[in-house]
């Protein structure tokens, strides 16, 4: 059934204090809990009613006298006292065959949680909702030498562990660890002068791949005292990394757990885009102590409060780390190909949903990546001085309360005066805005004249103005900026704004940084972008046009199989050989737009796209480029020398471009020296930045057995073995790759990693996908099948892959309806999946 944010009520009760006793036991573990009860004044509904999803109940009392609670759909009801009272429960539970890993499962032989969202119900009875804060006290009776739960350790002695956390938290932020762990230790001390016991906690084997966490660890608590203010609160912060995990990492309170994929680093296993993510999900997870448990959120529909707001904190850490320029970049390539895309078809929906089926379907990239943007935006509009002080008003004003959107905004309007209610539709209106820009010139005078659209998206017809800050500069005749990056605020359907007292007509430089998720139409010839290329002082743009260059000469290819543009060809080599740029700014303006973001181009302009053309057109423009740069390659490709491999920006950005360069000299050198590289590199980026160059150019089928046999006990570096063979999959291979892979004995679809390095590849691999024969379409739809009924949250994520359906041909929609309507028919299928497949179908 479907909840709606409209019918959110408070619960009749609050909690003093939960006490809870775990004995673990693989397939019968018993889970004690006493909770003390008050009725909540504040609520109207005093029905008592604890939420309980596969849990077998041996006992209940109230105030210490039995009680037989009534069943009722997804949980349990009883009459209580209209006063203070004590409940006790024991219930068994099977955290060995828990595939669904949410609630207390096992992986690997550890115990470990995962309750975000809706998880802790599946481990006792609860009201398990974000609104519900209790102080927690939790026993752990087991024989793992470690015993792991939030809060500061009170008690330990052979086989037991007792751990309380003073600070009141919903149940979704509850953590339990249990397992033959080894931890890398550290410390940190807090800017008022508290010592905070650090560790990351690994099994035996990995604990050479957790130095580089820690740092990140330790860099994300000073940023942020340094940049919030926010310090930490426990005498103890703990990581764990575990294996079998659905999503990137989980924010329990003083207990963070890490898909290892997550955490684990090392210079032999981890490429630089691997360090470059655990920096930034350390920072991310860390981050939430403040944004999302001290302050956290009143309903799901909430979400985008804590997440959106943590995201847009952890992008700014990342850039202060690294680099903001590149950083934003990278950000804006995200959030096209994840979050645009999303808007654009069925699955579209606000930042603040309205309603939901399974909220476990709404960790979205809008509500994720655009709910970040906002608060870039809100920023943007109000200076940063308003904006700290509004975030420390709002850290005053709700520490240890489950708030909302308003509630966030309305500290922002307090502190600036400013009326935020237009500002608001940001999280009400999905749909990516359209902004189309025209300019007038008239003495010494230029106009830009803006008008924005949105367009419908599902149950949303009609669409209001946005506020859009659109970042403007001005670039002279002769290169020089006339007028610095400004800021206009239009807030109307059409506006025009105008810079006066210009001597010669200037460039405009429009959406600077990115300044707001729109999609900007704008007519402007292949000259003027290759000068804002060559002029502009923005980044952002600057690599803009060098894509906007790209698109258009591989839309031509495709539409009107014409040549390459040579404006096209010339500035990039302008742009890569320029040695006084950054290298990992160059590497980006070398790479080439995605195929799904060429369907998606070609499908607004009125054209079905066709993803063989459309492949066959950027493996010609690759080898366009190559010639047409092959007297450059051979200097730009520099590989690290052995035993000077640093994980930071610059290391980073010098083998980005190297490596770009690399799968160009593939192309025209059969592959001598991405042979020789991947033969010789002392770390994992240049090993499968090689080998990638090798399979991408159609060879290095041995250096994939080597790589095999070097690698077949690690299995974070297999992962990215078996998504290599299917994302370089010729599309008529695709299918029979990812198949065959299904097929080997590493393959299992138990492991979430596992199944997305292969399917996830799958998808993604835009014309293997969507080959003419259907075949990856109904392999696909195989898999789903049979994960559903383990995994749910991953069956309904993976299904996403089917979002773009309506964007192809009649063909490929009938086979893709066909297969979505065999998922849908599926007996016994999950709440998550039925709701994701329906809302995919509706379109
Ligand atoms: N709060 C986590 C994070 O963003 C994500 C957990 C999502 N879990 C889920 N089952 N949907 O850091
Ligand atoms: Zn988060």
């Amino acid at each position: 059934q479907t909840i709606h944010l409209k019918d959110y009520t408070p619960f009749g009760y609050r909690i003093d204090s939960v006490e809870l006793t775990f004995k673990l036991h693989p397939t019968a573990t018993r889970v004690i809990s006493k909770i003390a009860f008050a009725p909540n004044p504040a609520a109207s509904d005093t029905r008592f009613f604890l939420h309980g999803e596969e849990l077998e109940l041996i006992s209940a009392a109230i105030d210490g006298a039995p009680v037989i609670p009534r069943k009722v759909e997804g949980g349990i009801e009883a009459d209580v006292p209209d006063a203070p009272f004590v409940w006790e429960a024991e219930v068994e539970i099977s955290p060995e065959t828990n595939t669904a890993l949410e609630g207390l499962y096992m992986s690997n032989g550890m115990y470990s949680t995962q309750c975000e969202a809706e998880g802790f119900r599946k481990i006792t009875f609860y009201p398990d909702r974000p609104d519900v804060m209790a102080v927690f006290t939790v026993r752990i009776e087991g024989d793992q030498p470690v015993l792991l739960s939030n809060g500061n350790p009170v008690e330990r002695g052979d086989g037991v562990a007792v751990w309380h956390d003073p600070w009141p938290k919903p149940s979704y932020l509850f953590a339990l660890v249990a397992g033959e762990l080894i931890n890398h230790p550290d410390s940190f001390t807090t800017k008022s002068g508290k010592e905070v016991e650090l560790n990351i906690w690994v099994r035996p084997g990995d604990e050479d791949k957790c130095a580089f966490g820690m740092e990140a660890l330790k860099k994300s608590m000073k940023w942020d005292e340094d940049t919030y203010g926010r310090e930490y609160d426990l005498d103890i912060f703990n990581i764990v990394a575990v294996d079998d995990f659905n999503m990137g990492a989980m924010e329990n309170k003083g207990l963070n757990i890490f898909n290892s994929s997550c955490v684990l680093a090392s210079q032999a296993t981890s490429t630089d885009a691997n360090f470059e993510r655990i920096e930034g999900i350390i920072a991310h997870e860390y981050f939430h102590n403040w944004t999302g448990n001290r302050i956290t959120c009143r309903d799901w529909f909430q979400l985008c409060l804590k997440e959106g707001l943590t995201v847009y904190r952890d992008q700014m850490f990342s850039g202060d780390m690294r680099s903001h320029a590149v950083k934003r970049i990278e950000e804006v390539m995200i959030l096209r190909a994840r979050q645009f895309r999303e808007d654009n078809g069925p699955l579209a929906h606000p930042v603040r949903p309205e309603s939901f089926v399974e909220i476990n379907n709404f960790y979205t990239a809008t509500v994720y990546e655009k709910g970040a943007e906002i608060i870039g935006m809100l920023r943007r509009l109000i200076g940063d001085e308003a904006y700290r002080k509004g975030c420390d008003l709002y850290f005053d004003r709700h520490d240890g309360e489950a708030v909302t959107i308003e509630d966030w905004l309305a500290s922002f309007e307090e502190v600036t005066g400013r009326d935020l209610a237009q500002f608001k539709q940001w999280y009400s209106q999905a749909g990516t805005p359209r902004l189309k820009m025209s300019e007038t010139w008239e003495d010494g005078a230029l106009t830009l004249n803006f008008t924005q659209t949105t367009p419908p998206t599902p149950g949303q017809k009609e669409k209001n103005p946005q506020v859009i800050p659109i970042a403007v500069g001005l670039i002279g005749p002769n290169g020089d900026e006339v007028v610095p990056t400004t800021v206009l605020e239009m807030t109307e359907a059409e506006q025009s704004f105008t810079f006066e007292g210009l001597g010669a007509r200037p460039v405009a430089s429009v959406l600077r940084d990115f300044s707001a998720p729109v999609i900007l139409e704008r007519e402007i010839d292949d000259a003027t972008r290759a000068f804002l290329l060559a002029h502009d002082t923005d980044p952002f743009q600057t690599w803009e046009m060098g894509r906007m260059l790209a698109k258009d000469t591989l839309i031509a290819m495709i539409v009107r199989d014409a040549a390459p543009a040579p404006a096209y060809l010339d500035a990039i080599r302008a742009v890569v050989t320029d040695e006084t740029q950054d290298p990992a700014f160059r590497a980006l303006v070398f790479g080439l737009p995605s195929q799904d973001d060429l369907a998606q181009t070609l499908f607004d302009a009125g054209i079905t796209p066709d993803p063989q053309k459309i492949y066959d057109a950027r493996e010609s423009l690759r080898h366009t480029v190559a010639r047409h740069l092959s007297d450059a390659l051979p200097t730009l490709f520099r590989p690290t020398e052995p035993g000077t491999f640093t994980p930071d920006a610059e290391g980073s950005g010098r083998r980005s471009l190297s490596l770009a360069a690399l799968s160009y000299l593939a192309l025209l050198d059969g592959g001598a020296a991405a042979t020789s590289l991947f033969a010789q590199a002392d770390n994992m980026t240049e090993q499968a930045g090689a080998l990638q160059a090798l399979l991408s150019a159609g060879l290095g089928t041995s250096e994939l057995q080597a790589f095999e046999a070097q690698w077949k006990d690690d299995r974070l570096v297999m992962d990215k073995w078996f998504t290599m063979q299917v994302a370089s999959a010729a599309p008529d291979k695709a299918a029979e790759v990812a198949e065959a892979l299904s097929h080997h004995p590493a393959f299992t679809n138990k492991n979430p990693n596992r199944f997305r390095a292969v399917f996830g590849a799958l998808s993604a691999n835009h014309a293997g996908f969507h080959h003419a024969s259907g075949a990856a379409y109904k392999l696909l739809a195989d898999q789903l099948i049979s994960l559903d009924s383990l995994n749910p949250q991953i069956t309904a994520r993976m299904s996403g892959a089917f979002e773009t359906w309506k964007r192809y041909d009649a063909d490929r929609q009938g086979m893709i309806r066909t297969e979505l309507e065999r998922i849908l028919a599926t007996p016994n299928l999950s709440r998550d999946t039925t709701e994701m497949v329906s809302r995919i179908l509706s379109a």
